[in-house]
């Protein structure tokens, strides 16, 4: 009979085993860089061992491994993997050299704060600050010298990750090699089609790892127990009950040598007991449960509460989750580790593999697991800092509801004040669905149906929320949060322009409840005030647009208040209200004729352009240079790319309409190359260019172009531009004889402005 050692078996093998075509690719690809290698495959195949072979060899051709990993419980931060990466680098940050714009990632990485630069004013614009974080950690990827970014398990990304991974490699940063994993199964479509997004001149290694066959089973069974080969029929023995699954072989084999099936002899060889009495288990989940059975009673509570924990944490926790007196958590921690189905995952400690953890989770019963997640959550709410996903999480489960609401409430809230907007959209829309109502005062409901309203409208899931607002504006609100709450829903449907009336009542409802909030009362009133086809009279309108400019002084925020008022003259000024003059009058004051803030800026356009349109062209000309001066950077102020380019487009439309056509084609030629895809800003621009063509006597051009930028402003609503191209259109097929052409045109150029009231100057 064999005798069983006393030692602790070896669970993984020592050296990867038959990927060496695999490797071989993708760490040809990473020391060319730029590039991109995508390693998919299904859980357990072998991905994270293969990046760990790849990490080693790059490390070893000089190239910095910098990793992160996205998780099954989401944290309200965007980016976590990136985060992570980037933390990798840890007070070497600092010897770096970046740029400004780095200083953005401070509320991302508040433990390096001080080797970052410092902290960039605000912007108060959301995607400009996403848009500068992105800029923010290229800076870092750029400076870290020949680099891999391994950004593993992709599968469990939120959207930005995937964003901003397009981003980088765009970027196509010399020095940088970008690693991707991911289940395929269950990955976002865009991060699988990161590989067909890539610049020309990014080399792309598209790894996929299947199963491995009955050799290379045996020689990684082989490796594990210490062996030179096991034989042939115990290989494929072996690959038949795991699938040829790398994970499934190591538990497998794990638990056979736990049993003493396979038994060192003394002096190095082995043994084993016929194949025929093996009765081993088919699935995954009966091995580890067999091997958790193993465990004493103390180290299988505390492999039961890893296995509820989900992700790996830090010891701490582990130990205060498990149901046990402090010292013999830790001894039984220790004795987990021992047996391979713990380990350590840097400073944290959790299951080795999370479909290991998962197979525990389901097999406990209901009321170990309401246990267990009820410790969780009260050992993570004193953590510091609390992760607000993980505990929310586990509150969840523990039937804590209330204090999940409010857990869930400030995840919310953290991730909109990060900028994850998709994440709290996902937070607020499963609490508001699923928390029982007795859980929740209306208050509260209120508060996160607004929140949910804004960043819904962020994240461009308007359709999905409006449902769940309208809900909970049937229940009994406070004034305050009713107001707020039909503001928002407003919102929500007015940007779908699906329900526009409905949009407009809530609108008018709104307005008696946020004397709280002139900002938002002023706002709503300034979107009534805006004739929309059949919904109202002018007068009524007009009405709406004079109440908002008596409540925009009372909002605190000046660069809100000109941005209203802004948007006032913009509306008074094509519907012939004479208050107008008034209104841009008090932009140009309150701003002394200089712009600084973006929406300062979007005044001085959206006055400017209607000016253009009008024939005031003395006063759009001063709106629209002072403007363009801002955005471009001018007295040392940000740059505002968008707005800079939609003001030059609209000084491109001035120039041809007071007839200073010298070089304007082909500065309308250039701007419009700029603004490929981006139709709003383009609109003026090429109204422009299409007439030019008239003046030009290129007259099928002309017409071609004509026709395209009429019907560019008649599908963008641009009924107050609308008049210059079909004008010009107008003229050229009258000169051609075409008279049918031109009514028809003109019918529906009639029907778009009569009912707005809206007053056709070039006509
Ligand atoms: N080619 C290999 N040679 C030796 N061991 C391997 C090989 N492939 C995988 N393993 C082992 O199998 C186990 C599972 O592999 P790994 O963790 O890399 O899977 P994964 O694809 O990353 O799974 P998941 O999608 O869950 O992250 C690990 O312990 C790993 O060491
Ligand atoms: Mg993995």
């Amino acid at each position: 009979m064999a005798e069983t050692s006393d030692a602790p078996h070896r669970l993984v093998a020592p050296a990867i085993v038959g990927r060496d075509g695999e490797l071989r690719r993708a760490v040809d690809a990473v020391t060319a860089s730029p590039a991109l290698v995508v390693i998919s495959g299904e859980a357990g195949i072998g991905k994270t061992r293969l990046v760990g072979e790849l990490a080693a060899a790059a490390s070893r051709a000089g190239r910095r491994p910098l990793a992160g990993r996205c998780h099954a419980l989401r944290e309200p931060f965007p980016l976590g993997p990136v985060i992570e990466a980037v933390r990798g680098l840890g007070e070497h940050l600092g010897e770096l050299a970046l740029s400004p714009v780095a200083g953005a990632l401070r509320p991302f990485l508040p433990e390096l704060a001080h080797v970052l630069p410092p902290a960039p004013e605000p912007l108060g614009d959301r995607a400009a600050e996403r848009h500068r974080a992105f800029r923010g950690f290229v800076d870092v990827f750029a400076a870290a010298g020949p680099a891999v970014l391994i950004l593993e398990d992709l599968h469990w990304a939120e959207e930005q990750t995937g964003d901003f991974v397009g981003y980088l490699l765009a970027e196509s940063l010399p020095e940088l090699s970008v690693v991707v994993t991911f289940r395929p199964e269950s990955v976002d479509p865009r991060v699988r089609a990161l590989a067909a997004g890539v610049p020309a001149g990014t080399g792309v290694a598209d790894v996929t790892l299947a199963p491995l066959g009955p050799a290379d089973v045996g020689a990684l069974a082989a490796s594990i127990i210490g062996v030179d080969a096991v034989s042939a029929e115990f290989a494929s023995y072996l690959c038949e009950r795991t699938s040829g699954l790398p994970f499934a072989v190591e538990e497998l084999v794990a638990l056979l040598q736990e049993r003493g099936t396979l038994v060192q002899r003394r002096g190095g060889g082995w043994a084993r007991r016929a194949l025929d009495e093996l009765d081993v288990p088919t699935r995954i989940r009966d091995s580890v449960l067999e091997r958790v059975a193993r465990l004493g009673d103390a180290a299988r509570q505390v492999a039961e509460a890893a296995a509820v924990l989900q992700v790996p944490v830090p010891l701490s926790l582990l130990v205060a989750t498990a149901p046990l007196e402090r010292a013999e958590a830790l001894r039984a921690v220790g004795e987990a580790l021992e047996s391979g189905l713990l380990a350590e995952h840097g400073d944290d400690v959790g299951f080795r593999h999370p479909l290991a953890a998962q197979a525990v989770y389901e097999d406990l019963s209901g009321p170990r697991r309401l246990l267990l997640h009820d410790r969780a959550a009260t050992a993570l709410a004193a953590a510091v800092p609390t992760p607000a996903g993980q505990l929310a999480h586990h509150l969840r489960h523990a039937d804590r509801l209330d204090e999940w609401v409010a857990a869930a409430e400030r995840a919310a809230e953290q991730a909109f004040g990060l900028s994850n907007d998709t994440e709290a959209v996902r937070i607020l829309e499963d609490v508001l669905r699923h928390a029982p109502v007795s859980t929740t005062t209306p208050e509260r409901r209120g508060r996160l149906a607004v929140l949910l309203g804004e960043a819904a409208v962020e994240a461009g899931r308007a359709q999905d929320a409006a449902q769940l607002l309208g809900a909970v504006l049937e229940e009994d609100l406070p004034a305050p949060a009713r107001g707020e709450l039909r503001f928002r829903l407003g919102g929500l449907l007015h940007d779908a322009g699906t329900e526009l009336l409905r949009a407009h009542q809530l609108f008018a409802d709104a307005v008696a409840d946020l004397d709280h909030r002139p900002d938002l009362k002023a706002w709503a009133m300034v979107v009534l005030g805006i004739p929309m086809a059949g919904d109202g009279d002018l007068a009524e309108h007009r009405a709406w647009l004079r109440r908002a400019l008596t409540v925009v002084p009372e909002i605190p925020d000046h660069a809100f208040q000109v941005f209203l008022l802004g948007k006032i003259a913009m509306v008074q000024l094509p519907t012939g209200d004479p208050a107008w003059r008034d209104t841009a009058g008090r932009v140009e004051r309150q701003t002394g004729g200089k712009p600084h803030h973006r929406r300062e800026i979007n005044a001085y356009w959206s006055i400017g352009t209607q000016a253009t349109y009008a024939g005031h062209h003395e006063l759009a000309d001063r709106l629209l240079t002072a403007g363009l001066a801002a955005a471009a950077g001018g007295d040392g102020a940000r740059i505002e790319t968008r707005m800079e380019r939609s003001l030059r487009s609209g000084l491109v439309l001035l120039r041809y309409c007071e007839g200073s056509w010298d070089g304007l084609a082909e500065d309308a030629a250039v701007l419009m190359d700029e603004l490929a895809g981006n139709p709003r800003a383009r609109i003026d621009g090429e109204a422009a260019a299409a007439c030019l063509a008239l003046v030009r006597g290129d007259l099928d051009g002309a017409a071609a172009a004509l026709t395209a930028a009429a019907d560019l402003a008649d599908e963008l609503s641009g009924f107050d531009l609308l008049p210059i191209p079909a004008a010009a259109l107008f003229r050229l097929a009258v000169a051609r004889g075409e008279a049918d052409a031109v009514l028809d045109r003109a019918r529906r150029l009639l029907a778009a402005a009569e009912p707005k009231g809206v007053l056709a100057p070039a006509v």
